[in-house]
């Protein structure tokens, strides 16, 4: 970055003036670095949600979301998915080049060779209730990862950031499909280093030892695509979770189980598995613009899950390339189309018609379409958010491991604006009143 020029403000009611180094990024708004602003001014900036405010400077993945566009270290997402591989994206995204040959097979290699997790986890999952939200089992169950990986968690030691980041992406699926069998009350699958990334995560959740299982190649092809279009996403509410655990040396295992929980949220990775049950629950087209009033009306809570976006204020491009798979992985996994499908579509249709929806940029999104996938790969709507915590765990990892890398990495500390009462003093119990209404 560098920076050119400056931004001059003056303090109307000091008449204090102060520029501000303007910095340039490679691509996207530049940003004024306003460090010194509270050092110079005595201000706090104010910026709830984070809408204008930049935490940290990156080079894994560039979003317009004007254009809709979206890019892992500068390659188009909708090349990565026509042409790359879950496994290679995550090559990419922690080393920054696309692999040759020799590396992907020796990074594959690693990667399924770490795809077992200690045994003494296995009693872990048992302490769960049957019905627990494998999201919960999947928060406690990373969380706990540290407790066993001493030998990776001195974050200071690149090698130990590597190894751990290896780790994470390897146990995922392992440690989601046991979740699901945990769930579903049958015994937990072994990880077969024979099979690929997704077709082992297939393998662990829906074979069983009392008869064969096939794989079926369209649904292993289409977990890999929809897994390379969730690896990443710039500094969402979870990736901005997990940088701000790691700032504090957190360890890795800990920073990941923080953006679990963030990713849990029905307004963030939640809504893959909202749109089904809303979907579910609009049940037919002619029901589509009674719910379509709901979402607008601002005394309902209801909103159209899986539609709009902080940044996209055009179509999500991996919703874009999402539908389109829709049309040919139903086609060939389910025997006649999911009737969501349609529904989706045309709900789609409506609400892009509606000036609502026009006004306020609002598109489908990532999480609009890929229910239906998962769906028709058997996936339980139960574990959708799961499926986004997988493939997120490479972007996590990399956006922890980039900060952590950094010299003057600091701890993250926001102020606020304080709204509440002056200070007062202490009274006696016997001399309170009831607080007003
Ligand atoms: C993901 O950040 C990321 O990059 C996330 C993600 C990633 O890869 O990490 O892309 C993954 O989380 C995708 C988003 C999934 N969430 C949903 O689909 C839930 C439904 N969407 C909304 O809750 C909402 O659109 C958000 C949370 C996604 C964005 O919220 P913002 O940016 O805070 O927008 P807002 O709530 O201020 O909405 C602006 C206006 C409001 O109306 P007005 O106050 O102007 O009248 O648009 C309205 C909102 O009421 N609005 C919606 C709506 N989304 C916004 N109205 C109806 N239905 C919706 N879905």
């Amino acid at each position: 970055m560098t920076e050119k020029n400056s931004l001059t403000l003056i303090d109307n009611r000091s008449g204090r003036r102060i520029e501000l180094p303007i910095m340039e990024g490679t691509q996207g708004p530049a940003a004024v670095d306003i460090g010194r602003f509270y050092r110079e001014l005595g201000y706090f900036t104010y910026d709830p949600g984070f809408l204008s405010t930049a935490s940290c400077h990156s080079e894994l993945t560039f979003i317009d979301g004007e254009a809709g566009v979206l890019q892992y270290r500068g390659y188009p997402i909708e090349q990565l998915a026509e042409r790359s591989s879950f496994l290679e994206v995550a090559y990419l995204m922690l080393y920054g080049e696309l692999p040759t040959r020799p590396q992907l097979d020796e990074f594959t290699d690693i990667i399924l060779h770490h795809s077992m997790f200690n045994e003494a986890l296995k009693s872990f999952f048992r302490g769960f209730y049957h019905d627990a939200h494998p999201m919960a089992i999947m928060v406690g169950v990373v969380g706990s990862l540290s407790a066993f990986y001493h030998d990776s968690t001195d974050i200071t030691n690149p090698r130990h950031r590597e190894i751990a980041a290896h780790r994470l992406i390897a146990k995922m699926p392992s440690i989601a499909a046991a979740s699901y069998k945990h769930s579903i009350g049958e015994p937990q699958v072994y990880p077969d280093n024979r099979l690929s990334y997704t077709g082992n995560l297939l393998n662990m959740m829906f074979s069983v030892p009392c008869e064969p299982y096939e794989i079926d190649p369209v649904a292993e092809k289409a977990l890999d695509l929809i897994f390379i279009l969730h690896v990443d996403h710039e500094q969402n509410a979870s990736t901005s979770t997990v940088r701000l655990a790691g700032s504090s040396g957190a360890n890795p295992f800990a920073c990941i189980a923080s953006g679990i929980a963030a990713l849990w949220g029905p307004a963030h990775g939640g809504a893959n598995e909202a749109v089904l049950r809303m979907l579910d629950e609009i049940g037919t087209v002619d029901n589509v613009p009674r719910f379509i009033a709901r979402a607008k009306d601002r005394n309902d809570p209801f909103r159209l899950m899986g539609f709009g976006h902080r940044v996209y204020k055009n179509y999500d491009p991996r919703a874009r390339i999402i539908r389109r798979m829709c049309h040919e992985v139903l086609d060939k996994l389910d025997d006649g189309q999911d009737p969501r499908f349609e529904l989706a579509l045309r709900l789609e249709e409506i609400a892009l018609q509606d000036e609502y929806f026009i006004e306020r940029k609002l598109y489908p999104n990532v999480d609009f379409y890929s229910g239906l996938i998962y769906k028709a790969i058997g996936i339980p709507v139960n574990m959708f958010t799961v499926m986004f915590a997988i493939a997120r765990t490479v972007g996590w990892v990399a956006q922890w491991m980039e900060m952590i890398g950094e010299k003057n990495q600091r701890i993250g500390r926001p102020r606020q604006l304080y709204v509440g009462p002056r200070q007062r003093d202490y009274v006696p119990i016997e001399q309170r009143e009831p607080a007003g209404d």
